[in-house]
């Protein structure tokens, strides 16, 4: 499409009139002189072009901030330096990678994509955005800032931080959440993006949509573009963008149960797919307990091999003795329920985590464990990737443990 048709039909679809082209021009300069004066040269994904460091830290950055991101990607690097490396890396080990960053998937889909690159391009980072969105976890947003930035081609990159500053620029007012409105700012991008800088182009504005354009506290006065800002010269900016609400997490009571053998701990593989798949974890259930009575619950429970079951009102203790005898095959000599609890929030779940301590004898026979279960020391928990909702239970249950000893 010529300059014209998209601009065109900037205006009839989306009713967005595109400034002059000298004013454009004039936008681009501004935009890439700050960007050389202010931008921040210190990321170090930007120190050079390479296809493979610009991918990883975009996937990396998504869902992630900057400051966070930094020290896992260099330890990735390191980790990892090349596409082969990262392509032939044990699971594992790519986990332990990514622990605690979250959405675990991003970095299986990174895997998956690395092996496609072998495959079908001899291991060499295509260089056209229609291939580079073939590959697996590769998006439009994510294949524009690769093309873009690696290989100096004029495609927008179309994220939270763009959608914020020029539907603020243009008072455009349609819903950023919905995935339509990413299509009107692609088009406009298209049209505004400085065709000879475009990576450059694209990193200013995302570096302005977190700081001067940002989210909160926004300083539009600071702003190198104010002049081109329609909502800061009509006073509107509060109102862009304009995004609903996205629906709240549904919140699940799941059980965490602390077995506890000596010094080892009953850790157990998550399924292969859902969430967490594939993290170990210590034991976790999806059960609402809260129905069980916990008169008794902070006092530190002696339990006989027999124990007497009330089964009008039961006591959680006692659910808890036969849930681990039924479903892990161990009888504990202690249990504690309720020692602590922790949330996690993922994008649709709310996980109430409530936890419990059990012990078993020290010298208890165990056989059969199946592949899924692993008791392991506690020295060697730093040789697992745990998953923050894991890393919270560990640190909760710690915290609970040190003040006992400390009573
Ligand atoms: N957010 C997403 N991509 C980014 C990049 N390349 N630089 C800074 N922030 C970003």
């Amino acid at each position: 499409m010529t300059r014209d048709e998209l601009k065109k039909e900037l205006l009839e679809k989306y009713g967005v009139s595109m400034w002059s082209e000298e004013k454009i021009k004039r936008f681009r300069k501004a935009v890439l002189d700050w960007f050389d004066a202010s931008g921040r040269d210190h990321l170090p994904w930007r120190e050079n072009k390479d296809p493979y460091r610009i991918w990883v830290s975009e996937i990396m950055l998504q869902q992630t901030r900057v400051i966070t991101v930094i020290p896992y990607f260099n330890r990735f690097m390191k980790l990892f330096p090349s596409i082969p490396d990262l392509a032939s890396a044990p699971e594992e080990a790519l986990l332990k990678a990514w622990e605690g960053l979250g959405y675990y998937s991003r970095v299986r889909n990174i895997q998956t994509a690395a092996q496609q690159i072998l495959t079908n391009y001899d291991g060499i980072f295509p260089n056209q955005p229609e291939e580079i969105i073939k590959l697996k976890g590769i998006g439009p947003y994510t294949a524009g800032a690769i093309s873009s930035m690696a290989f100096n081609l004029p495609e927008p990159a179309v994220d939270g931080n763009i959608m914020r500053v020029f539907s603020r620029l243009f008072e455009i007012g349609d819903d950023i959440a919905k995935p339509a409105t990413k299509k009107l700012f692609e088009l406009l991008l298209r049209i505004v993006i400085d065709p000879d800088r475009p990576g450059d182009f694209n990193q200013a504005i995302m570096d302005l949509g977190t700081d001067i354009c940002g989210p909160v506290n926004p300083r539009p006065e600071e702003s190198p573009i104010k002049e081109f800002n329609a909502s800061y010269q009509n006073g509107t900016i509060s109102q862009f963008p304009f995004k609903s609400k996205a629906k709240k997490p549904v919140p699940m009571e799941i059980q965490g149960l602390v077995i506890q053998k000596g010094n080892s701990f009953l850790l157990e593989k998550r399924p292969e797919s859902g969430l967490l798949a594939n993290f170990w974890t210590f034991p976790m259930l999806e059960q609402d307990f809260s129905d069980f009575t916990v008169s008794e619950q902070l006092d530190f429970l002696v339990v006989e091999d027999q124990v007497e079951l009330d089964k009008k009102q039961p006591l959680l203790k006692d659910v808890l003795y036969e849930t681990v005898m039924n479903d892990y095959k161990v009888s504990p000599s202690t249990v504690q329920p309720n020692v602590s609890s922790v949330n996690h929030v993922f994008s649709h779940r709310k996980w109430n985590i409530s936890i419990h301590h059990v012990t078993i004898k020290k010298d208890t026979e165990i056989s059969d464990l199946p592949s899924t279960m692993r008791w392991v020391a506690e020295e060697d928990f730093p040789s697992y990737a745990f998953a923050v909702p894991q890393q919270k239970m560990l640190q909760a249950f710690r915290k609970v443990k040190s003040k006992e000893m400390n009573k």
